[in-house]
């Protein structure tokens, strides 16, 4: 009986390659997911002798990462600029590769919707007064927007009583500040965000763009591709790849099993998960064998990740002069704008990206976001262009754009959201970020299925920084361990 089921085992293995539990693991170490989390884990094992394979879901690298070709250059539709240059792996990264990087302007002009002009020097004010009071919160947590109201109305008392006074413009400027902040942290409402959260920014300039290079161009530094670069040996990048279960042993002797929507399956010794919150969010249940344990299953369903959506729009000219622009709603043209078209009314925020010529970027976040996603491509661009007539052709004729484009994070299901925030919930969590992160271990306490990922970085969650460094920590788990 025993020889029976070796000869099995033998055939099996031999010649069709079913896995065995028998068998020596193919891999070290298998990677889920190749955005800037599971890159930099690859580059950190691969750089450290190890055999890795890592399996990503997408047709490309890059995750909520994705450079395009777009007219003369290129498009950013995921992230855009390194949030801060003082230790990020990020920035130096670039740098150490003379790979040069631009400090984006971020000066603004103000347009209302009748078509005038907005007050550029007290709209700046106000808006930098509001976003650095951000950095000065409460004693006790509160809804941001709130916070942000009652401090601003303080200020303004003192200094612009008139523009207090003046109903229709307050109204407007708060549901301005409420959609700069909901651009900022991807959220549905500033009254959503808490005063209360662990975000901190890196030192340094903070929107530093990787123009033409595009920033595809960090995966290809840290796969080593870069400047026609060899790659890494002894690192097995597989694509179009979705990981659907994930079977993970007690036993120390024994390897992780990773099985593959198509059928194949692998196996190594431990894995890294990388795929963003809101994946696990929709699949913590299926994904891993056995159950994740109960404290992570409730944080992964109390933090909350958010939504961006870039509709990106391209013109044969440049008519416009300066990099960004800021919308100020009148309540009285708010009704000309149907019910079904109220995401119009959502938009703050117009900007010129550095990668190509002639091209605008409208931003929209959180429930209108996901909306914006799935409207009839036709209506997004029409509906689009008569919000930049109604705001920026007073008195000028804008030509119709030659090519649009636009994101769609929420829609995909490899990213289910753009990044994590702090919500109202998150201080009552205060170690959610930490759980997450933790390594569901063996019973020799050997890290078996590891957690990296935006979201699992406890004060630059939400940037491509932080998750880099989430990888590079987690491989460095595995590192660690195995010297000792
Ligand atoms: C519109 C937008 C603008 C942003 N702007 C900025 C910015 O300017 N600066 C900044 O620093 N950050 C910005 N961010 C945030 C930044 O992009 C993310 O924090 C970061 O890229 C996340 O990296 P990650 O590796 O944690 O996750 P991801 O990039 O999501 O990588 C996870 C990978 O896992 C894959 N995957 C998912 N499910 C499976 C599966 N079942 N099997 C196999 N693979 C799977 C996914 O396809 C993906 O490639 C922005 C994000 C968005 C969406
Ligand atoms: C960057 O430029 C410096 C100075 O020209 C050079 O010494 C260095 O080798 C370059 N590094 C890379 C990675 O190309
Ligand atoms: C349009 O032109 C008039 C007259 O030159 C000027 O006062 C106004 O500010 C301009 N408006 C816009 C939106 O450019
Ligand atoms: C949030 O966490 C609590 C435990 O702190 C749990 O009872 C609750 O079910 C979680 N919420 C969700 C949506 O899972
Ligand atoms: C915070 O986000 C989580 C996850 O989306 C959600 O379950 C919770 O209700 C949110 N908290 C508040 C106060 O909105």
């Amino acid at each position: 009986m025993l020889r029976w089921c070796a000869i099995v085992l033998l055939v099996c293995t031999g010649a069709f390659g079913n896995p065995t539990p028998e068998m020596p693991a193919a891999y070290d170490t298998i990677i889920i997911g190749m955005g800037a989390a599971g890159c930099t884990a690859a580059s950190t094992l691969s750089k450290a002798g190890k055999k890795v394979l890592a399996l990503e879901a997408m047709d490309r690298i890059g995750g909520r990462v994705n450079t395009v070709p777009f007219g003369d250059g290129v498009v950013e539709v995921g992230a855009e600029w390194i949030h801060g240059t003082e230790q990020s792996r990020v920035y130096n990264l670039a740098i150490q590769n003379n790979v040069s990087v631009l400090p984006q302007d971020i000066d603004f002009e103000v347009y209302r919707s009748d078509g005038s002009i907005g007050d550029k020097k007290v709209l700046n004010e106000l808006l930098t007064f509001s976003l650095s009071v951000i950095d000065d919160p409460p004693e006790t947590p509160e809804p941001l927007g709130q916070f942000i109201t009652r401090r601003l109305k303080d200020y303004m008392k003192e200094k612009y009583p008139a523009l207090l006074a003046d109903q229709d413009f307050i109204d407007n400027l708060l549901e301005f500040l409420d959609l700069v902040i909901d651009n900022y942290e991807s959220s549905n409402s500033w009254n959503e965000v808490s005063t209360e959260s662990k975000y901190t920014e890196l030192g340094g300039y903070q929107h530093m763009s990787w123009h033409r290079h595009g920033y595809k161009t960090l995966f290809e530094i840290l796969l080593n591709t870069y400047n026609n670069g060899p790659g890494y040996p002894n690192l097995d990048i597989k694509l179009k790849k979705e990981v659907t279960q994930i079977a993970w042993p007690q036993d120390p002797t024994q390897d992780v099993v990773v099985y593959c929507k198509d059928g194949s399956s692998y196996r190594a010794k431990n894995v890294i998960v990388t795929v963003s919150l809101g994946v696990l969010k929709e699949r913590d249940t299926s994904l891993f064998v056995p159950s994740l344990p109960t404290e992570k299953v409730h944080i992964i369903h109390n933090v909350s990740i958010g939504v961006i959506c870039k509709v990106i729009l391209r013109f044969e000219s440049k008519w416009f002069s300066n990099m960004n622009f800021l919308y100020l709603w009148r309540d009285v043209d708010k009704k000309d704008v149907s019910p079904e078209d109220d995401w119009l009314l959502n938009i703050g925020e117009v900007s010129s990206p550095m990668g190509c010529s002639n091209t605008l970027t409208l931003w929209f976040s959180g429930e209108i976001a996901k909306r914006v996603e799935t409207l009839p491509e036709d209506v997004v661009k029409r509906k689009a262009m008569e919000l930049i007539r109604r705001f920026m052709g007073k008195n000028r004729t804008i030509p119709e754009p030659i090519a649009m484009l636009r994101s769609s994070w929420y829609s995909n299901p490899y990213t289910r959201g753009s990044y994590t925030y702090d919500n109202l919930s998150t201080p009552q969590y205060p170690h959610a970020r930490a759980t997450l992160a933790e390594p569901l271990v063996d019973s020799s306490g050997a890290p078996r299925v590891l957690f990296a990922g935006e979201a699992t970085d406890n004060t630059h969650f939400s940037t491509v920084h932080g998750a880099t460094d989430t990888g590079f920590r987690e491989a460095n788990r595995l590192l660690t361990k195995a010297k000792l």
